[in-house]
């Protein structure tokens, strides 16, 4: 026995270190892919996963560039459900609008969750998760039940939403006059505009174009770091994830408990007049402890002015963008304006039945720059049965919302913006249940309505007075590339406003 420990010794003195390295590094990738082939879960096809970093490596290689088109191609390998671990979380990625609506509509009851337990969730909010966009379970739907009430409340108080939006609509035309013309990049304004309405129904304020309120530089600092792409779904995004950022949530967070205390200041139960008030009011009352915490009151504040500013600031970026590409577009639209709504006042909602063509307009810009590419992730609370596999508890499942509406079965020359497309012969505007931008399900997007009703009055305010261009000397803006972290803005851009 001692002769044969003695040979294997003597033999591996002889091979050298490096050697021995790697014949213990194939060892354990053998014993690991032995292991995995033997897994008794029957996962979709996907890339191959190493030990420790699962597919990491080639999301890296191929995303890259950051585009939302980046992985596209994995689909023509692997197919519309693909299964992808990262570190040592599984995730499976849905392609195509049929195996989307399987999952989030009809495995609902399974697949609403969101993966409260990765951690810059967990960081964020702790592992029950909190508010509407991070709370899982039966407190989620009573939250969300909540805070949609409270909108449409604030939407029907003494001054409604429409109106508010038609009034900072103003605002903002009267900003871009002041530039007389001259060249200026709407990327700042934009937000500014958008953010009020936000800061309006939540914090009952809104601030001149001039002040950069705080709150809104932290939240789209806070966005810019959202880089960690995959990695933040793995553990390793503790030791990644920029520490800048969680200093900017807490900034951002203490920002809002300054408006609570001001609010406390002049609070009163029977004129509850913005989100804050109703912050009070509800953890005052005690509801429901156990549901309605200080914690997920709190959360539902940065979950609106969160998800409510980046969004929608991102589509009327993304309009201006197609608008100076195509005069012909921006002419059709101007023309409508005129028809129906003239010069002498701002638009409302009940303008857009008459005007198909302006609507078909904001339709392509929502379905080509899809703002939020791959929607929010979803989790499987229970194992689930997605496409004749079965997706065991705790996998990552992510609707790949781009993919759908630039998926040429659905959409016919998805990269070129054509809002004819979504005009019949009579002009009149076409449905399509593949138009999921909001996503869809018991998750869809909270804020789709107030969404529209700011792309609509926003856009249409700005084309009924100003014709947009490229500068001159300056190239046109790209329609398709922009920068990809959760949403998806375009490169900076400047435009000419010329008064009409
Ligand atoms: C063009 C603008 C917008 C787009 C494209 C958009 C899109 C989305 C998407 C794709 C989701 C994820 C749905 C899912 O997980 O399946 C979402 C969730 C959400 N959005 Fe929006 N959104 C927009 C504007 C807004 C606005 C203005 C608000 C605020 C009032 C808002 C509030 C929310 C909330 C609270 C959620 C989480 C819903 C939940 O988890 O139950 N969004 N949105």
């Amino acid at each position: 026995m001692t002769d044969v420990v003695q040979s294997f010794s003597e033999f591996f003195a002889n091979l050298g270190l490096p050697t021995v390295l790697i014949f213990v590094l194939v060892m354990l990738v053998s014993l690991w892919m032995l292991s995995s082939m033997n897994s008794r879960v029957n996962w979709p096809p996907g890339p191959v996963c190493f030990p420790v970093v699962g597919c990491l490596p080639q999301l890296m290689i191929s995303g890259r560039r950051r585009q939302p088109t980046d992985l596209l191609p994995w689909y023509d390998t692997y197919g519309d459900i693909m299964h992808i671990q990262l570190g040592e979380q599984h995730m499976i990625m849905l392609g195509s609008y049929e195996l989307i609506e399987e999952a989030f509509v009809r495995n609902a009851a399974t697949v609403s969750d969101r993966p409260t337990w990765i951690y810059p969730i967990r960081r964020l909010v702790g592992k029950d998760g909190a508010g509407v966009i991070l709370k899982n379970g039966h407190a989620w739907k009573e939250l969300r039940r909540f805070t949609l009430s409270s909108l449409r409340d604030f939407g029907l108080g003494r001054k409604s939403l429409q109106e508010k939006i038609q009034d900072e609509a103003r605002y903002l035309v009267q900003n871009i006059e002041d530039e007389n013309g001259k060249a200026f990049s709407p990327r700042d304004r934009v937000a500014k505009a958008v953010s009020n309405i936000i800061s309006f129904v939540v914090f009952g304020v809104r601030y001149d174009y001039e002040d950069t309120p705080e709150m809104l530089s932290v939240l789209e600092e806070s966005v810019r770091m959202n880089k960690g792409g995959p990695l933040a779904f793995t553990n390793l995004a503790r030791l990644l994830f920029p520490k800048k950022k969680f200093v900017l949530v807490d900034k951002f967070y203490s920002l809002i408990r300054q408006e609570v205390e001001r609010h406390r200041q002049s609070f009163d139960p029977t004129d509850i007049r913005d989100f804050i008030d109703l912050y009070i009011k509800v953890t005052q009352e005690r509801l429901d402890p156990e549901i309605y915490t200080e914690w997920n009151v709190f959360r539902i504040i940065v979950d609106l002015y969160s998800a409510g500013t980046d969004t929608t600031a991102n589509t009327l970026r993304w309009s201006l963008v197609h608008i100076v590409n195509h005069p012909d577009v921006q002419k059709r639209v101007q023309k409508e304006i005129d028809q129906v709504i003239g010069q002498g006042r701002v638009a409302k909602m009940e303008d857009k039945a008459r005007m198909p063509f302006t609507e078909a307009t904001i339709l392509e810009v929502f379905r080509m720059s899809t703002v939020v590419p791959m929607g929010g992730p979803h989790a499987t609370s229970e194992a689930t049965t997605l496409a004749g596999y079965t997706i065991p508890k705790g996998t990552i499942i992510l609707g790949d919302l781009y993919r759908v509406l630039h998926d040429k079965k659905n959409f016919e020359d998805p990269y070129n913006f054509k809002p004819e497309r979504w005009l019949d012969g009579d002009g009149k505007v076409i449905k399509s249940d593949k138009m999921i931008p909001f996503s869809i399900g018991p998750r869809i997007c909270l804020g789709k309505g107030l969404a529209e009703m700011e792309s609509f009055i926003f856009l249409t305010s700005l084309l009924q007075n100003f014709t947009f261009k490229v500068p001159k000397g300056e190239n046109q803006p790209s329609g398709v590339e922009g920068v990809n972290t959760i949403t998806f803005t375009p490169h900076d851009y400047n435009v000419c406003a010329v008064r009409r």
